[in-house]
């Protein structure tokens, strides 16, 4: 119990560093706050037009969902599971921003790199045909994430299955204001300044 306890707590302060606040503060862009969706995530770090302010997000973003599984998962698949799902919940409500952090996709990607690594591939090819058809990162990232437990499921992963499946439900619940967007048709393409 000291080891899982260690692991949420490990994993919920690296989840909680939000990336795109500091890296958009550090390149003299203001507070993304303001900025475009008003989330913190790399997609409206892209739309302030800094490409490397943007990569830099994306990286802080996934690398925060895969150091605390890298360091936990040497102990066993629950260590690793609960690192990372901490992680994922740091990122969405961080205590330092008032528990008002962001939507999660990039720190989804980050725990499946370091927890399931070949469900990578099923994220990264739905994202980027999604993405690369609508031009909508909101919907790229509606569409893999639910396809992510259900590979898992169809691979008979158990531990990945419910770890994905639960992350998955925090990602539908936070794009609610994308979800009412797009069904409304007023949702911002990727890389569209606002
Ligand atoms: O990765 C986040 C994306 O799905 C939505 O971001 O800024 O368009 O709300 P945003």
């Amino acid at each position: 119990a000291p080891l899982l306890f260690l692991a949420a707590l490990i994993g919920y302060l690296s989840g909680s560093v939000p990336y795109g606040l500091v890296f958009a503060k550090l390149f003299g862009l203001g507070d993304i706050r303001k900025i475009g969706s008003g989330n913190i995530g790399a997609t409206n770090a892209l739309r302030t037009g800094n490409k490397k302010m943007a990569a830099a997000t994306l990286a802080g973003d996934v690398l925060k969902g895969t150091v605390p599984i890298l360091v936990f998962l040497p102990f066993g698949l629950i260590p690793g599971a609960v690192a990372g799902f901490a992680a994922f919940c740091g990122h969405l409500f961080p205590v330092w921003l008032r528990f008002k952090g962001g939507k999660g996709v990039a720190t989804y990607l980050g725990v499946l790199l370091g927890f399931a690594p070949s469900l990578v591939l099923v994220f990264a090819l739905c994202w980027l045909l999604v993405a690369w058809a609508s031009r909508y990162s909101s919907l790229a990232a509606l569409t893999a994430t639910l396809a992510v437990p259900l590979a898992a499921w169809i691979f008979g992963y158990g531990v990945a299955a419910i770890l994905t499946a639960a992350m998955t439900a925090l990602v539908y619940l936070k794009h609610h204001g994308n979800i009412r967007r797009l069904v409304a048709g007023t949702e911002g393409r990727i890389g569209a300044k606002s």
